[in-house]
């Protein structure tokens, strides 16, 4: 297809943090796959991480090449799809402007995760204009591509559904400029942490794709599984087991179907079930690893496939905020 008719997809993550096993499931396989057939950009995004972490922001800048080497790693390949820093690309900045001055203040006021981050991140001050405005600066970096299709997990749903409503508030406004991005629900079950909790950097329950074998299976190994199965002899309930999200996630399904036997008959033991996980997520990151390695070791890659896509973004932003200001008349 031609190069300039291929549909746009969108999609960011904020650099507070390496990546996990939780971004891999929920994005990054999906990503991977999505740069075969769309206009694919994914931005690390750092203004985001800046709206939350500007009282501890000297680690936005290792965390961005530390993003940068596990997409690069993990397989998002340079020839296919632009990698991107947002704070690279200023017009995210003017758009963001723009549509802060055409969105209702209620809009953003009623946005679920606002008052959840705000109880959630009870050590960090969000209560920000900047904050505020988080899904403004994400409408701002879909729309500045004209993405049409933003490929996310649950718990962006809402910021999409106001992402469409603010694209169609400034096209009834100023003339139909942008399509209105779709998301593309990433079907995954909910990863569960080393504590049974969902996978996340800010529970400190996470499995990074850096992490080691040995690291693996000490993080594995412990982990809460259902509660039925007290002794060995006990059967079990995968559907109720926080380790068996990793099998939903990354083994096969019939290896899976029959460990869910396994784990109903009492025939599997949980260290047996577990471990199969844990070889099956070694085989799958061992070409990560050697990777990871090389750039890790030659830093100057990542930076110049860096640079190359912030200016390749910066073109596309650039004809994008020219037909904006035309239409704004200044
Ligand atoms: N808010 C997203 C998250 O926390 C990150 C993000 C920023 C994003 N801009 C985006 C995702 C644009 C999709 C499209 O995960
Ligand atoms: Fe969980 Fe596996 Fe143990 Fe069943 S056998 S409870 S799925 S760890």
């Amino acid at each position: 297809m031609d190069e300039e008719k291929k549909r746009v997809v969108f999609s960011g993550l904020r650099p507070t943090g390496a990546c996990h096993l939780g971004h891999l499931a929920g994005a990054l396989r999906n990503w991977i796959k999505l740069q075969d057939q769309y206009r694919c950009f994914y931005s690390i995004v750092t203004w985001h991480a800046f709206s939350s972490e500007y009282q501890n922001h000297p680690v936005i800048r290792d965390y961005i090449f530390e993003v940068a080497a596990d997409w690069l790693s993990i397989g998002l390949d340079p020839d296919k799809c632009t990698i991107f820093v947002q704070s690279e690309v200023k017009e995210h900045a003017e758009l963001h402007l723009l549509l802060s001055m055409i969105i209702p203040l209620p809009w953003l006021q009623r946005v679920p995760t606002f008052k959840e981050m705000q109880k959630e991140l009870k050590d960090k001050d969000v209560n920000t204009y900047g904050f505020l405005g988080y899904p403004v600066l994400q409408t701002a970096d879909i729309i500045l591509y004209k993405g049409e299709i933003v490929p996310v997990g649950e718990d962006q749903a809402y910021h999409l559904e106001l992402a469409r409503e603010i694209t169609r508030r400034f096209n009834r406004l100023f003339g139909n400029i942008f399509p209105e991005p779709q998301i593309l629900l990433t079907e995954v079950p909910k990863l569960a942490g080393t504590d049974g909790r969902k996978m996340s950097k800010s529970f400190g329950n996470s499995i990074y794709l850096k992490d080691s074998p040995e690291v693996i299976r000490a993080k594995i190994q412990p982990m809460k599984t259902d509660v039925r199965r007290k002794r060995r002899t006990d059967p079990g309930e995968p559907e109720d087991c926080p380790a068996f999200t990793l099998h939903k996630a990354f083994v096969d399904e019939e290896q899976r179907e029959k460990i869910a036997q396994g784990c109903r008959t009492a025939g599997i033991g949980c260290l047996e079930c577990k471990n199969i996980v844990i070889e099956k997520l070694i085989q799958i990151l061992t070409p990560f690893w050697e990777k990871r390695k090389t750039f890790a070791d030659n830093p100057d890659m990542v930076l110049d496939i860096l640079e190359r896509g912030n200016t390749e973004a910066r073109e596309v932003a650039q004809k994008t905020m020219k037909e904006v200001r035309i239409a704004l008349g200044f």
